[in-house]
């Protein structure tokens, strides 16, 4: 089979590493791809939104298989537009229609989504330009912090979080009246904070059978001790140490089970993965959030610990099958740590060469912004190589792949030395 996945960066690399390992996997392409991927797989010079160049593509390779790695082309349709077009539609898309994608594409969707399904999440209320006295007086009957959230995507970026009410108030009128994060601040989702500690946990699902996959942490903030600017994220560990049996129960029963049959109530059909952003409250699970595809740096240490094969769980999804497949998950602990370009979440230079990578051992380097120039790897984006390892418990992982980072050399480099710091 020949497969193409859409996207740049360490999520594709590792989807990339894993589909590799499959027998039933003729050949593997990445749209646009890294300098890692470029290794594995052909990189195709193509955006994952340009669904013309996609659909050319995949005509020319042959491609039988279509996997989104980030929600970009999800939101935008790609699914639909495959199932629509009379060349594509028996090519399966492996991440949810646009009615499916609209969980990440609108906060406000989604809470309606949660509240329509009995789904414990934080009370909230949505607001538009024409309602900003209610928004601030819905913001003035709640305590502090205040939760503000742009209702589409805004790159990760739109969810502020003020302690001072004036202060709340004031940015509730930045984001309506003057568009501070374009269309995607059009609608504002104000909710109640929720105070806890958080993870991630991914389900697989053909619309009808789901798999759970593992759970993972990851570690927003450019600082240590979870200080300073949120990045796209400085490393992971999984699994997640309290995220256990009881506790995964009552995650399955009130909220993994409410969601696929919310979306089958609702008669969306949803064939990929459903990232659920978590926050223990006490002893109970709440959703912060959903995404429609993997986590990223999550899938540097959840795909390193599934032994299943990629390839035929993928065709499981896509068949409807799923429930004909059982999860073999390896129980060791993996942990990913990010290496970042200097300056990142902020201005950074790209173009750096990068040494060392060869002299990794006993853990895996994922590229995530790199590039190939003229036969040498250089740094080209924010978040640069994520170095995983796998052993007993997290805390030897994170030995191993601190040791590994250790050896890789770019100008400006700069990772988090704390990661786990909180378990
Ligand atoms: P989101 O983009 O919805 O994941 O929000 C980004 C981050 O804001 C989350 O990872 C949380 O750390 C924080 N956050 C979002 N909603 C809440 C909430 N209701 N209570 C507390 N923290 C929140
Ligand atoms: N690591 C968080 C995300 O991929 O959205």
């Amino acid at each position: 089979m020949n497969i193409l996945i859409l996207g740049a960066g360490g999520r594709e690399h590792t989807l990339a590493w894993k589909l590799k390992q499959s027998e039933k996997l003729k050949q593997l392409f990445v749209a646009p791809g890294n300098a890692g991927t470029q290794e594995i797989a052909m990189n195709l010079p193509i955006k994952p939104t340009d669904f013309g160049a996609i659909k050319e593509a995949v005509l020319e390779h042959d491609i039988h298989m279509v996997v989104v790695g980030p929600e970009d082309p999800l939101v935008h349709g790609i699914a639909d537009f495959f199932a629509s077009d009379p060349d594509l539609k028996y090519i399966p898309v492996i991440g949810p229609e646009k009615k499916g994608a609209a969980l990440e594409g609108s906060k406000d969707f989604a809470k309606r989504f949660m509240n329509r399904h009995g789904i414990p999440t934080a009370a909230y209320q949505s607001f538009t330009a024409e309602m900003l006295q209610e928004g601030f007086n819905f913001l003035g009957t709640l305590k502090p912090p205040y939760v503000l959230k742009a209702d589409g995507l805004a790159a990760g970026k739109g969810v502020v979080i003020l302690q001072d009410l004036d202060e709340a108030r004031a940015e509730l009128s930045r984001m309506l009246l003057d568009s501070k994060f374009g269309e995607a601040s059009t609608t504002v989702v104000i909710e109640e904070f929720l105070s806890g500690i958080e993870l991630s946990c991914f389900v697989l699902t053909d619309g009808e059978n789901f798999k759970v996959l593992p759970t993972a942490k990851d570690y927003k903030r450019i600082g240590e001790g979870d200080t300073g600017l949120n990045t796209g994220g400085m490393g992971a560990i999984s699994p997640v140490p309290f995220a256990d049996e009881s506790f995964m129960n009552k995650v399955k029963d009130r909220i993994i089970l409410p969601t696929i049959q919310g979306l089958k109530k609702d008669k969306i059909p949803y064939k990929g993965f459903i990232f659920i952003g978590l926050i223990k409250v006490g002893d109970d699970p709440f959703v912060i959030e959903y995404n429609v595809r993997l986590g990223d740096p999550e899938t540097e240490v959840v795909l390193p610990r599934l032994k299943n094969d990629l390839v035929e769980l993928f065709q499981a999804v896509a068949d409807g099958k799923l429930d004909s497949v059982e999860l073999e998950i390896d129980p060791r602990s993996a942990t990913t740590v990010m290496t970042v370009s200097g300056g990142y979440p902020g201005s950074y230079e790209k173009g750096k060469d990068i040494s060392g990578l060869e002299s990794i051992k006993d853990s895996v380097v994922f590229h995530a912004g790199t590039a190939n120039k003229n036969g040498s790897v250089v740094t080209n984006g924010g978040r640069v190589i994520a170095v995983t390892s796998l052993a007993e418990n997290f805390r030897e992982a994170l030995k191993k792949s601190y040791e590994n980072v250790e050896r890789i050399k770019f100008d400006g480099m700069y990772y988090r030395k704390d990661l786990g710091f909180d378990l």
